[in-house]
């Protein structure tokens, strides 16, 4: 029956399919929940979303998103603890990456509420999509594009914004290997990097595709100038460990400002753990490597939480992370998840109850 919550209209599925997921083996973004939220930007604003059953857009050939590349979005997920209660994780600091995304692509910004009660009411009616189960989640990818349509190389006249959820398990299987890159660049200064453009990501497969090729998961960016220092990887910011000291480089017009990432600088400082935040060069991380001081490499990211690096290659040679116990990425991941599954006390007030 189709009702309304938080003042927004619920139009429901006829059909569920969550009869036909395994819960135990969930893929990552493979398989996704019976409703989204849907909101239209015409007539100069943004009209009142819904929640609607989860179905295919209608769009004109013409439509700019296909020609000029408009569309930005995010990642975030909503958990749920033992007792069934639905938790979001610094879910305004991704509202405001939205906005601050559509800003640098002429997409007109959101207004604060109907996001954050969009999500909340469409994570209601899907609340039995929430997995359960440890290490999974539910992943929530809101996203903007231009429906409107023409060949003007000019912004679009209609937006459309839209919330979809696909319940996940962990982005990575097994352990990463990266590439340091020595030719292709992600961004540039002045550019859309620090933006969650699609386009960004776009430009990233070829390179990362011959990266696959040549047996590894993901490129380590370095700048575009001079490839000498290390930015992002594909989907996460990078920690390196040298001796005790976490290091990761800063943010910029070219890198992503990851939620996960400055969590994860808090919850160090909060630890003891000496923390720098400065330019990092593959010359210091090479050399580390070779004289033993390098102890660790993992990403963060919402998608991939932090996700230990086996090893990189650089200009043809490979260098092997040592393995050990009680290492940075295992204590920082145990508690980052447990802030955000409510298994510990949040002493930083990121933790939002749905
Ligand atoms: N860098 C890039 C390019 C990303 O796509 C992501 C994923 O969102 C991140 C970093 C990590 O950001 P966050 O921790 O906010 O998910
Ligand atoms: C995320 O971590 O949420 C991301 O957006 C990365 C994505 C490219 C899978």
């Amino acid at each position: 029956m189709n009702s309304i919550i938080n003042n927004i209209e619920i139009i429901k599925a006829k059909t569920t399919k969550i009869n036909d997921v395994d819960f135990d083996n969930l893929k990552f973004g493979h398989v996704f929940s019976d409703h989204m939220l849907e909101c239209k930007f015409k007539d100069g604003e943004w009209q009142a979303p819904k929640v609607v059953p989860y179905q295919a857009i209608n769009l004109d050939p013409s439509a700019k998103i296909f020609h000029y590349g408009q569309s930005v979005f995010e990642g975030m997920k909503a958990y749920k603890d033992t007792n069934e209660n639905v938790w979001l994780f610094r879910p305004l600091e991704n509202f405001k990456r939205l906005n601050i995304s559509s800003k640098r692509l002429a997409i007109p910004e959101l207004p604060e509420n109907y996001f954050m009660d969009g999500l909340k009411t469409l994570l209601q009616v899907d609340n039995e999509w929430i997995p359960k189960k440890d290490g999974s989640s539910l992943y929530i990818r809101p996203f903007v594009f231009a429906s409107g349509n023409g060949f003007h190389a000019s912004p679009a006249d209609e937006y459309t914004f839209i919330i979809a959820c696909a319940p996940s398990g962990s982005y990575f299987s097994g352990k990463v290997r990266v590439l340091i890159e020595e030719k292709y660049s992600r961004s540039a200064n002045g550019g859309v990097g620090f933006a969650k453009a699609g386009g960004n990501y776009a430009g990233q497969f070829y390179p990362t595709q011959l990266a696959i090729e040549k047996g590894y998961q993901q490129v380590i960016w370095t700048d575009d100038n001079t490839h000498e220092y290390i930015e992002e990887a594909g989907a996460m910011n990078i920690f390196v460990r040298i001796n005790d000291t976490l290091i990761t480089g800063p943010t910029s017009d070219r890198i992503l400002d990851g939620i996960t990432r400055k969590s994860i600088i808090q919850l160090a400082k909060a630890e003891g753990i000496p923390v720098e935040v400065r330019k990092l060069s593959v010359h210091e991380v090479v050399t580390a490597a070779k004289d033993g001081s390098l102890k660790e490499m993992f990403g963060a990211g919402t998608a991939a939480v932090i996700s230990p690096i086996a090893g990189f290659g650089y200009k043809g040679e490979d260098f092997d992370l040592p393995e050990f116990e009680d290492t940075y990425a295992s204590s920082l991941k145990k508690r980052i998840t447990d802030i955000q599954t409510n298994k510990a006390k949040d002493p930083f007030g990121w933790r939002l109850k749905v």
